[in-house]
Parts: structure tokens; sequence; C-alpha cells
């Protein structure tokens, strides 16, 4: 029979370094990821300005959307619900052997999309881990989301990113709008949220385990954000996809706004 995974079933089940070797390894994986990157790249340099606090939601154990926010950024808390996933992260920081290699998702930022030299990208890696001042668990499901140490005492943020996440976590359009309402709570007035997601997919595999999602459409998605005191800022931007046997999407999409005073 076929097993969907939710919600914490993927304690057990979402294997991190097999999500990390199925899509973001190889030769295809910049190709696979190259929207994402575009679009947080064109975000960040619109956004422009820099000492920014920036909290991660959900980032798994993939740090590849935030190399272009580094330049940006005084501080990024980097919160993930599976422990397995933060250790992951955590093994990139400290430079483990057995640590994720990001090298061609570093390349292609800040060399192909920035148009810098080799240099600037070891230069990106230091940046990078070293504005990640915290990894931290999170669960939107919790009252207060993340869970806060005391070293961490300011909990409102500049700018709110997220990926693949949201859609992963709830099963209805409530479910979807509670999600964003917590997530507006870190924001300050004039804050930005930032999103990038799935359209209408209703699972994706990590090796041989399915796990479910809610399909989104970009209705929802504009309207939640509207509904919830944001204005978007532009067009969503949606990459067509076709389904395939790893996951059930029609589209990606970026979409950001602005969290009205
Ligand atoms: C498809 S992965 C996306 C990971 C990463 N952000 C990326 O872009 O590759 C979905 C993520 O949602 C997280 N997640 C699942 N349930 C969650 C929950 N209740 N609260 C917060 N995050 C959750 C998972 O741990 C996982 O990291």
């Amino acid at each position: 029979m076929d097993v969907v995974r939710f919600g914490e079933d993927r304690h057990e089940f979402f294997d991190s370094e097999t999500y990390l070797r199925s899509y973001f390894k190889g030769e295809h994986c910049i190709e696979y990821n190259e929207f994402s990157l575009r679009c947080f790249q064109e975000f960040w340099s619109e956004i422009g300005n820099t000492n920014l606090r920036v909290l991660e939601f959900g980032g798994g154990p993939t740090i590849c959307n935030l190399i272009t926010a580094a330049p940006y950024v005084k501080e990024i808390i980097f919160a993930e619900y599976t422990e397995k996933s933060r250790r992951e992260v955590q093994k990139w920081l400290e430079k483990s052997p057995d640590a994720h290699d990001w090298s061609l998702h570093f390349k292609f930022v800040v060399e192909t999309l920035e148009g810098r030299n080799s240099e600037d990208v070891k230069i990106r890696e230091c940046e990078l881990r070293e504005k990640i001042s915290h990894i931290l668990a999170c669960d939107i499901n919790w009252q207060d989301p993340v869970q806060w140490p005391s070293s961490c005492e300011v909990h409102s943020f500049d700018v709110v990113t997220t990926s693949l996440c949201l859609e992963a976590c709830v099963t209805s359009s409530e479910g979807y709008r509670h999600a964003i309402a917590k997530l507006k709570t870190f924001l300050k007035p004039g804050g930005f949220i930032a999103l990038y997601g799935v359209l209408g997919e209703t699972f994706y595999m990590v090796g041989q385990e399915k796990f479910y999602c809610f399909p989104l459409s970009k209705e929802l998605v504009e309207e939640t954000l509207i509904n919830e005191g944001f204005k978007t800022r532009g067009e969503m931007k949606i990459r067509s996809w076709g389904r395939n046997a790893n996951c059930d999407a029609n589209g990606f999409f970026f979409l950001s706004a602005v969290l009205l005073p």
C-alpha cells in the first residue's frame, strides 16, 4: 500500500541526506534549483538595505536560498522542524568532512548571478557561516512556532523567508492562513516575507518515502497574504513544471510581500 507520510512522521522518515542527494547534488541540481536561486537573488538586490535580521523558517537541511542574503543581513536565525535536518546545517557550519557540498550553488549565485569572481565565492561561504547565528527547532503548530533560547532575545525580524515548507505542514486553506498569520508575528511593520513554494502539489518523494503536500493555488497564496495585511510586491513568479514520479506539482512559485504598518 502507498503510505503517505505527514506531520510527525517526518522525524523518522524524512531522510535529510537522501533529500540533499536527490535534489541538491549532481550535474542537474543547478538546473533544478535555478528558479529559486534567481528569485531570491532578485529579491535581495531589490530590497537593497543592509544590516537586516532574517528568520529562515522550515529551512530543512538546505542553505542555498540564503547564499544571496548574506551580504544584506547582520544575522540569520535558521529554524527547522527535524533534528536530522538541523544537524545537516550544523555540519555545514562546522565544515564537517561529511557536510553537504554547496560549492556549485555558491559558484552559481556569486559568479553567474552576481557577476563576481572565485575569490568572492570563498568570501561568501565564510560570510554565510558567520551570519547564521542560531539553528533552532520550530513547529508551525506550536503557539510560538520557534523554540527561542535565552541567547536570542529579539524575536522580530526585517525579513522572514520560507521555502517549500508551509504547504508541507498544513492540510487546508485555513491552515495555510494560520501559518502565514503566525509567521507574520515575527515581522516588524514594513518587514518582508519571501515565499518560495509549489503549486498544485499533493505529494513529493524523498527516496522511497512519499510525503504529503497541500495543493496551493496562485490565488490562495495571494489572497492569504492580502487578507493577513500584506501588500504583495509585483506579480507572483511561476516556473511551470511537469508532473513526474518525484512530485505532482504543476509549478514552482516565488512571491514576496511587505507587511503594511
Ligand atoms: C520539502 S522540505 C523543504 C526544506 C527546505 N526549506 C528546502 O527548500 O529544501 C519541507 C520542510 O518543512 C518542514 N516541516 C514539516 N513540518 C513542519 C512543521 N509542522 N513546522 C515547521 N516546519 C515543518 C520539514 O522539516 C522540512 O524541512
